[in-house]
């Protein structure tokens, strides 16, 4: 592939502005400048320097996120910072976008991706990821709130009815339930839905994969194929 084409690919400009980083020396493979735009380079594990920085080829970008409170999931956030700012600029280039959104008040694990068909995928309303929350609740949760949200309720403007499971209270206002669909302020809603509201909301786990607990609030990392597997292992029919 052309050293040009390769840092295009990744994020870091037009083909044109790609040329003249390259043609200026300032990109280096395994500590060497390399200013011909023209060179043909393998990219398979290609790891490769910009100026100061440092980065490895990726086909497509995969990638797990703490989401802060205060951001949105939107480029253009109108109230609120966007989560994109949490990015390097070669990363928003290559046009990430999230899976699914989280409100803005809301913390804790969303993916995002620059894969079109992975993210088709998963955000299809057939396709049905198990998605655990941990929340915080205004009044004291009961055993029939409990029961009812294993039970499933119904949302206004939505169609059948909304199930969690795997619920377990962890304190007399504290809850980890997990649910299967997507739809607009779920977690929220099913909540009011029983009497009850939401004062804090995380999200721990999509699929089988879990937010690595060393991963603080506004960081992320790379996914490795075995972590993206386990992000969308489909639980539901
Ligand atoms: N459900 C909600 O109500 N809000 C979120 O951010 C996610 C799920």
């Amino acid at each position: 592939m052309l050293l040009e084409k390769i840092l295009q690919s990744q994020g870091f400009g037009s083909r044109k502005q790609c040329q003249s980083l390259i043609k200026q020396g300032m990109v280096k493979i395994a500590g060497e400048v390399c200013d011909q735009p023209k060179m043909q380079i393998d990219p398979q594990n290609l790891q490769f320097q910009v100026g100061q920085q440092h980065a490895l080829y990726r086909e497509q970008v995969y990638i797990a996120l703490n989401k802060p409170q205060g951001y949105e999931c939107s480029h253009q956030a109108q109230y609120h910072f966007s989560v994109f700012e949490l990015f390097p600029e070669y990363l928003r280039e290559r046009g990430i976008q999230t899976v699914g959104r989280l409100d803005q008040d809301t913390t804790g694990l969303i993916l995002l991706t620059d894969d079109g068909k992975f993210l088709q995928a998963l955000t299809h309303p057939k396709k049905h990821v198990d998605k655990e929350y941990w929340l915080t609740t205004a009044d004291p949760i009961t055993s029939e709130q409990i029961q009812q949200l294993e039970q499933g309720v119904e949302l206004r403007n939505e169609k059948g009815i909304f199930q969690a499971t795997q619920l377990q209270q962890t304190s007399e206002h504290e809850l980890c339930m997990t649910i299967h669909q997507g739809v607009y302020h779920q977690v929220k809603r099913m909540l009011a839905a029983v009497g009850n509201k939401v004062t804090e909301l995380h999200r721990h786990r999509v699929g089988k994969f879990a937010l690595p607990e060393e991963l603080k609030h506004g960081e992320w990392i790379y996914l490795t194929p075995e972590q993206v597997e386990l992000a969308t292992v489909r639980t539901k029919d």
